[in-house]
């Protein structure tokens, strides 16, 4: 019997393609203040808090901002991201995570959220997953962002588990980071030169179920 009891999904970039609109809404932000922002930079932000993200694109301005102006932008990034996402349905699910999420219930694992993102909730409400997971992380009351464990580890606790009883499945470098500071295992989707420290890692979730879950379930 596999010694994994749960597996702890990300959410943008892994179950739905709204990490693209993370990074168009990054972008026109950016480019409102005159930073350039390309896809470099977009992969260190994946999986990064919100304020966090503001902060690393205001260093590359040489204005100084004050926290009120930060605010504004924090806010209008957001309203931004709120606007590509309201077309949003269970047709944006991503190849392979329905017949993973299946696979999960069918073998009685716990299925979790650890999304850095305060719209996951709505997010996960738009692609009528909701009821999916049986324990979300709120992202709001978790005092370490990615790439500190704490988003997993409070996942895991939530089910009375260790580290090593679950797998983590994420995009981002920061949250495969993440993953392996809690003593999990980790499913890196995309590209592998940005993903290195996942156990297994995949270019796209198509693969999810036959060639991570299915394998590191023995
Ligand atoms: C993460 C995304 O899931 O959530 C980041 O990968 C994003 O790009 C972060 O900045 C915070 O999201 P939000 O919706 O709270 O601004
Ligand atoms: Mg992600």
């Amino acid at each position: 019997m596999s010694s994994f009891k749960a597996c702890i999904f990300d959410l943008d970039g892994v179950i739905t393609d709204t990490a693209h609109y993370h990074y168009l809404a990054w972008q026109r932000l950016a480019s409102s203040v005159g930073v350039v922002f390309d896809q470099a930079d977009n992969d260190q932000l994946k999986g990064v808090g919100r304020m966090e993200s503001l902060e690393y694109i205001l260093a590359k301005s040489d204005r100084v901002f004050s926290p009120a102006e930060k605010a504004v932008l924090a806010h209008q990034k957001n309203e931004d991201y709120k606007n590509l996402i309201r077309e949003i349905s269970p047709a944006n699910i991503l190849p392979g995570i329905r017949e993973a999420f299946d696979w999960l219930k069918a073998e009685r694992w716990k299925i979790g959220l650890a999304s850095a993102s305060r719209n996951a909730p709505q997010v996960i409400r738009s692609l009528g997953i909701a009821d999916v997971f049986d324990y979300t992380a709120d992202a709001g009351a978790i005092p370490n962002g990615k790439p500190a464990p704490d988003i997993f580890l409070d996942v895991a606790r939530a089910f009375g588990l260790k580290g090593d009883e679950c797998i983590g499945v994420e995009d981002a470098a920061a949250g495969v980071a993440a993953i392996k500071a809690a003593g999990m295992t980790a499913i890196g989707i995309g590209d592998a030169s940005v993903l290195r420290e996942a156990d297994i890692i995949l270019p796209q979730t198509d693969f999810l179920l036959e060639n991570g879950l299915k394998l590191l379930a023995g």
